[in-house]
């Protein structure tokens, strides 16, 4: 778990990912053969073979804020990087790259949430101290430490640093002859911009994205079928992606021979870099592989160890039966 902890605690808002590159790459370079990035910052880490072209995709980058103006009592406004909730804001903390922190306020005293209304509180006494902190265009994201408690993992950042985990711990494992690309993407929350440069360059046969997805076993959730513990999500479709059938029905095979846990998983709100990479050239066999979690671009996201190692397995799998 030390490792999650460190792919989480690390700074990695989209377009600023090189940090989380640098220490995947660290970690990953004595299992690969080729490791490279490209222009638009993804980091590419291959095992040779001369079997199929397979692509696995998760992201590198979280949620963040970026500071658009600072006013002249010091407090920062801000704008998105990513698809935050108005809701998940109020109060919390957010961290710069150089260690700044500031608490999110508002200047709405009801239970209405404008971000145009909202500040980033730093300290600091007046807009020259403030500029001494932080510049226009730094981003910040939130703090929210890992801890573990009954088997459950709770962080921020999760999405997508757990997709990035167990590709990693699946390249540890994997023993094939298969080609294979694990692919560490940029800029996904911003709109799956990195995976689409990736694939192109590569051109696989095959393709999975790593992700997290919804739940909904929390009371009153929404009514969707995936729930935390019950093994890693197969998916069939979200908002960006149908999945292709054949790479939808090999996975279930392998789940079903390999005993790993599985369930089926259709996301109705938002999508992954399957969404970019299935319509590559001439278009890519594509399916994606979910970690199921709870409370997705909060500080505090939930996942289950089970369901992270049957996700592992699964890939595992996967790039050796494919
Ligand atoms: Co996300
Ligand atoms: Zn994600």
């Amino acid at each position: 778990m030390e490792l999650l902890k460190k792919l989480t605690g690390t700074f990695g808002p989209s377009g600023c990912e090189e940090k989380i590159a640098e220490l995947i790459k660290k970690e990953t370079e004595a299992f690969c053969d080729e490791i490279y990035t490209d222009a638009l910052g993804n980091l590419v880490c291959r095992k040779k073979g001369n079997g199929k072209k397979v692509m696995f995709a998760s992201h590198m980058d979280e949620i963040g804020i970026v500071v658009t103006f600072i006013d002249e009592a010091g407090f920062l406004r801000f704008a998105d990087v990513g698809g935050l909730y108005l809701r998940n804001l109020i109060n919390r903390r957010v961290r710069f790259e150089n260690g700044v922190i500031g608490v999110i306020g508002t200047e709405e005293n009801n239970e209405k949430r404008q971000m145009a209304k909202m500040f980033i509180d730093i300290g600091a006494k007046d807009r020259e101290e403030a500029e001494k902190m932080v510049s226009i265009g730094d981003m910040a994201v939130f703090e929210g430490e890992l801890t573990v408690q009954n088997g459950k993992i709770i962080s921020k950042a999760l999405d997508d640093r757990v997709g990035c985990y167990v590709l990693i711990e699946a390249m540890k494992k994997v023993k094939s002859e298969n080609d294979l690309y694990f692919c560490f993407t940029t800029q996904e929350e911003v709109g799956l911009r990195g995976a689409r440069t990736a694939a192109y360059k590569i051109e696989p046969e095959y393709a999975l994205s790593v992700d997290v997805t919804d739940i909904g076993d929390t009371p009153k959730a929404p009514k969707m079928a995936v729930k935390l513990g019950k093994g890693t999500a197969i998916k069939v479709m979200d908002y960006s992606v149908i999945t292709s059938v054949e790479v939808r029905e090999k996975l279930i095979d392998i789940a079903e021979s390999r005993g790993i846990k599985y369930q089926r998983e259709i996301m109705m709100e938002g999508g992954t870099d399957a969404g970019v990479i299935h319509f590559t050239k001439g278009g890519v066999k594509t399916g994606g592989i979910s970690i199921p979690t709870r409370y997705i671009h909060s500080p505090s996201e939930i996942i289950d160890e089970k369901d992270l190692k049957a996700s592992i397995d699964l890939l595992v799998g996967f790039a050796e039966e494919i």
